[in-house]
């Protein structure tokens, strides 16, 4: 069989496989918010029609949360599980966006062709560069190159509530040899890059209240004590001024890395400056004594996402609210413990609290960091599958993202998992006027045809 008519079709069927991602993009699949319910639904049953038409067989298959599509196709090959979400973040500041994010387009920029739209990079684009490889290839020789099993999931971007019991409930029918995942990106937006290593996630949410009631702040200021002000302090602590998070016991299980990893690391020649520079900013604001790439990679974080209450609509208004809420994440390493975490958050936090003002928490995200063996070795044929298509060789790399999955391939169904992603740093991913480089596009299909072929091999 021949590769290159893989590849050819691929080059010709662009603008229809584009079209196709444009009709996927069209359905707001949001899955945080629950008025996007059915949307999600429907985004799902749009990949079952699509994959159906692949010859594959597939289902909607429900969870307490959104469906998961689990389809199934035979192949000479190895046995692979392909993995991709098909939700999406909420698109708010909308007054931010250039257009709907909902109705996307082809956009001309001084880089290049785009597709911009909400999920377009993140991670609906990602995903159908994969089913756009396995059509070219279906369309040239009737079959696909390997068995595979497509899981794609609803909720990642809410991070993944029904994929463990999911996982553990399905097990002997998701165990394949390896499983392929699409959702991160290039290494600084030009080199192809096999993850090795992502972030977990512990998401927290507070509400703290003061008063039983908003209060004039001119009546009772002074005396009422402020919920606002007793979050900003409790938050204000959350690092020392060299950047350290002051959480006890917070550091438990985060690695020192090896000599040989830093040197790796080191010979990828990352531009901190330009890093930086993209966003309007210039000063590193992690620990001292770490190196940037380790900061994203290797080190943990805590950030404020969200912090509200008060009057915050135009104008002004003298209130002395009487509550004060904030989303408060931490991205973890090694074998740091999300539980653990919690817990110590949630008493350091609970034993600075004035005695009478009172706190609720929500829990979010729960996911731990995965490490990903690279011995298979399919590893190192797509590295060389990907050479062949990019100018720049393929780099084994950190990912500072968290994809709830990629660890429980391993820990719930003894499968290795190679994370692979054609996304752009400046793809603006979770941001207003996200968008996806059609040469992402085009060359993501053009290397998932290239590893399948060096895998089947
Ligand atoms: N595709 C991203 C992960 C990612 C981010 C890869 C940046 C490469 C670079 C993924 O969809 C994502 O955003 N995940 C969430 C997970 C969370 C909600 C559990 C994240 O990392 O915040
Ligand atoms: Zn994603």
């Amino acid at each position: 069989m021949s590769l290159d008519a893989v590849l050819a079709r691929i080059d010709t069927d662009l603008p229809a496989a584009t079209d196709r991602l444009i009709e996927l993009l069209r359905i707001p699949s949001i899955s945080t918010d629950p008025a996007f319910k059915a949307e999600c639904d429907r985004a799902a049953d749009w990949l079952v029609t699509d994959l159906q038409s692949l010859g594959v067989t597939v289902e909607k298959r429900p969870t307490p949360g959104h469906p998961m599509v689990v389809g199934h196709v035979d192949g000479p090959g190895p046995h692979i599980l392909f993995y991709g979400h098909y939700d999406v973040q909420p698109v708010d500041p909308l007054e931010l966006w250039d257009r709907d994010p909902f109705d996307p387009a082809i956009e001309e920029t001084a880089k290049g062709k785009v597709i911009r739209g909400r999920g377009s990079s993140d991670d609906k684009g990602q995903l159908m560069t994969f089913i756009e490889a396995c059509r070219a290839w279906k369309a040239e020789y009737g079959t696909l190159p390997c068995k595979i099993t497509f899981f794609l999931e609803g909720e990642e971007e809410s991070g993944s509530p029904s994929l463990v019991p999911f996982m553990k409930e399905n097990a002997e029918e998701l165990k394949a040899d390896l499983a392929l995942i699409c959702d991160t990106g290039l290494f600084q937006s030009k080199a192809p890059a096999i993850m090795t290593m992502l972030r977990g996630l512990l998401g927290e949410e507070i509400t703290i209240t003061g008063p039983d009631k908003d209060l004039h702040s001119g009546m009772y200021g002074g005396v009422a004590m402020n919920p606002a002000r007793v979050l900003t302090r409790i938050l204000g602590g959350l690092f020392d001024d060299h950047g350290v998070i002051q959480v006890p016991e917070f550091y438990d299980g985060v690695p020192v890395l090896t000599e040989e990893l830093k040197a790796q690391w080191e010979g990828l020649g990352f531009d901190y400056d330009a890093f930086l520079q993209d966003v309007g900013l210039s000063i590193p604001a992690g620990e001292d004594s770490v190196t940037p790439l380790e900061m994203i990679w290797a080190r943990p974080t805590a950030e404020i996402n969200g912090i509200w209450g008060g009057y915050t609509g135009d104008g002004f208004k003298t209130v002395l609210p009487s509550k004060a809420h904030a989303k408060v994440s931490f991205r973890l390493v090694g074998t740091q413990d999300p539980q653990a975490i919690r817990k110590n958050f949630r008493a350091w936090v609970e034993a600075q609290l004035p005695a009478d003002c009172k706190i609720a928490w929500t829990d979010h995200s729960c996911s731990p960091a995965s490490q990903m063996s690279t011995e298979h070795p399919a590893f190192e044929a797509a590295r060389m599958a990907l050479s062949d298509e990019w100018p720049d060789p393929a780099a084994y790399a950190g990912c500072g993202g968290s994809i709830p999955i990629a660890g429980y391939f391993k820990t719930i169904l003894g499968m290795d998992a190679m994370l692979v992603g054609w996304g752009k740093d400046d793809d603006q991913i979770h941001s207003p006027n996200e968008k996806y480089d059609l040469e992402s596009f085009h060359k993501g299909i053009r290397s998932w045809a290239r590893i399948l072929a060096a895998m089947s091999a």
